[in-house]
């Protein structure tokens, strides 16, 4: 009766996942979704402590370990998540898949120290799953490190092949000790421990701003790799399932962010793009910028038949977002078609903006991808691109010695008048400088966004 509980709960548990991340996949359904695969895994875990029984028939013993553990790490992750900024997800999404990595490679690590098994199988899995657990572990601290701008970018020309080295040592001692398990025993585990936690470090250590993304998209679906060996070593088809399904989504999900921005994996890991090229501020020879005011941008938005923004990080750092929406609105009453558009790398998480804009309602149906928007900048009358800046950048497309060559962008310039909200000539992320601010159909309206948005609005109400 157990056995059956406890495949019914796993199989229910199994359902919730699949229809969450079903409905991740739009931000109408994406919070409803995130809920109900939660649920699914607090059903998981009560099934597993009620019903699971060991092969000599026992229940699940350390019942004050397993609640301790969930009271204090249910806790945590409940603090930080209410706590944390908007615009620190991503570190915080970096940390979690860091902590999902530890622990995959612990229970890997205990079981292979704790078996006196032999066996291939279990061995070439308990070996992966430390190896990968470990790589995830210590890539996504960088990586989080990284992101809270606590480290910065380490690099060197070795650097790509020192890290291939170390992949190939990782993988080959995994190899080694899988199908020569007498030759060093136990060491090799600790070996393993030891070279994946520097290997982690390394090898996101050298990858630049823009590249992150990316990285956290992959360390993510390692971390679920790592939970699916985990699954296998228990025999746990919930865990494995679950491992499956984030390492798979991770995978997609990283594949989705190479293509955004027109590069290949191969590229990312070992290209170092996104170096800081031109930190400084300030226009650069004797490129000359044009400003505009509050009241001209406002006249120029009322009077406009087609009205685009296009949102960037500058955005998130404002809170702009409830401000654009009534900025948009207060154009719409005026009969002015407006929408956004939106580059699926603008922010620094994927569907960033996306998040933003429906926390503010705007209508899902104003928000327009950059494949589709594109077409549309030629009639499009005035552009304001609010704290955006890399996803902008012309020289994606017209300087082969840009580190963002290739990456597809927002052509903003194409449109009949640009107006760039930022604070300053400070470049972003990929720490480059932007040629749309010098462009003759571009002003500069300087200012953080919401103050901006706030006062363009009041502007507006007096038209
Ligand atoms: P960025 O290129 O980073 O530019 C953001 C701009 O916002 C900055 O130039 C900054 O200029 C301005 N800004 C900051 N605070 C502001 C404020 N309070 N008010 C007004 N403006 C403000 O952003 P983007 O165009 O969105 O591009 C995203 C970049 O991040 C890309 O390179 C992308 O690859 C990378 N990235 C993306 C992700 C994902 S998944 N979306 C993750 C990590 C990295 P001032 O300082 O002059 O105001």
């Amino acid at each position: 009766m157990s056995e059956f509980l406890l495949e019914l709960f796993y199989i229910v548990g199994c359902i919730t996942f699949i229809v969450g991340l079903k409905m991740l996949s739009s931000p109408d359904s994406a919070r409803k979704g995130n809920t109900i695969a939660a649920a699914g895994m607090i059903l998981a875990i009560i099934g597993t402590i009620l019903f699971y029984r060991n092969e000599a028939g026992e229940p699940v013993g350390n019942i004050p370990w397993i609640i301790g553990g969930l009271v204090i790490g249910g806790g945590l992750g409940y603090l930080m998540a209410v706590k944390v900024q908007m615009t620190a997800m991503p570190q915080m999404v970096s940390f979690f898949n860091g902590t999902g990595g530890a622990c995959s490679a612990l229970i890997a690590a205990m079981e292979l120290f704790s078996s006196p098994s032999t066996e291939t199988g279990f061995l070439v899995v308990a070996y992966l799953g430390i190896g990968i657990g470990t790589i995830t572990f210590s890539g996504s601290m960088v990586a989080f490190g990284k992101l809270d701008d606590k480290i910065s970018d380490i690099r060197s020309r070795i650097m790509p092949y020192v890290n291939l080295v170390l992949f190939a040592v990782v993988f080959g001692l995994i190899g080694y000790a899988t199908f020569a398990p007498q030759a060093m025993g136990d060491t090799a585990g600790w070996w393993l421990l030891g070279i994946a936690l520097i290997y982690g470090i390394l090898f996101v250590m050298p990858i630049g701003g823009a590249d992150m993304p990316v990285v956290i998209a992959l360390l993510n679906s390692l971390s679920g790799i790592a939970g699916a060996f985990g699954g296998l070593l228990y025999g746990n088809r919930i865990m494995l399932i679950g491992g499956i399904l984030v390492g798979a989504s991770g995978l997609i999900l990283t594949a989705l962010m190479c293509k955004a921005m027109n590069r290949s994996l191969m590229n990312v890991l070992i290209g170092n793009f996104g170096g800081g090229a031109s930190g400084g501020g300030g226009a650069a020879g004797d490129q000359t910028i044009r400003e505009a005011t509050v009241n001209d941008v406002a006249i120029m938005c009322a009077y406009a038949s087609k009205v685009a923004i296009v949102p960037g990080y500058g955005l998130a750092v404002a809170q702009a977002q409830h401000a654009c929406h009534e900025f948009e609105k207060l154009l719409e009453d005026k009969g002015v078609d407006v929408y956004y558009a939106i580059h699926p790398v603008a922010g620094r998480m994927p569907g960033h903006m996306n998040v933003l804009l429906a926390e503010a309602d705007v209508p899902y149906p104003k928000l327009v991808e950059m494949d589709d928007a594109n077409p549309i900048m030629p009639n499009t009358d005035v552009v304001i691109v609010v704290g955006a800046n890399d996803v902008v950048n012309p020289a994606a497309e017209t300087d082969p010695g840009s580190p963002i060559y290739g990456m597809p962008v927002i052509k903003v310039w194409e449109a009949k008048s640009v107006i760039v909200m930022k604070r300053s000539m400070r470049p972003g992320y990929a720490g480059i400088e932007n040629p749309l601010f010098f462009h003759e159909r571009t002003k500069m309206l300087f200012g953080d966004a919401k103050d901006t948005m706030n006062k363009l609005i009041a502007e507006l109400k007096t038209l």
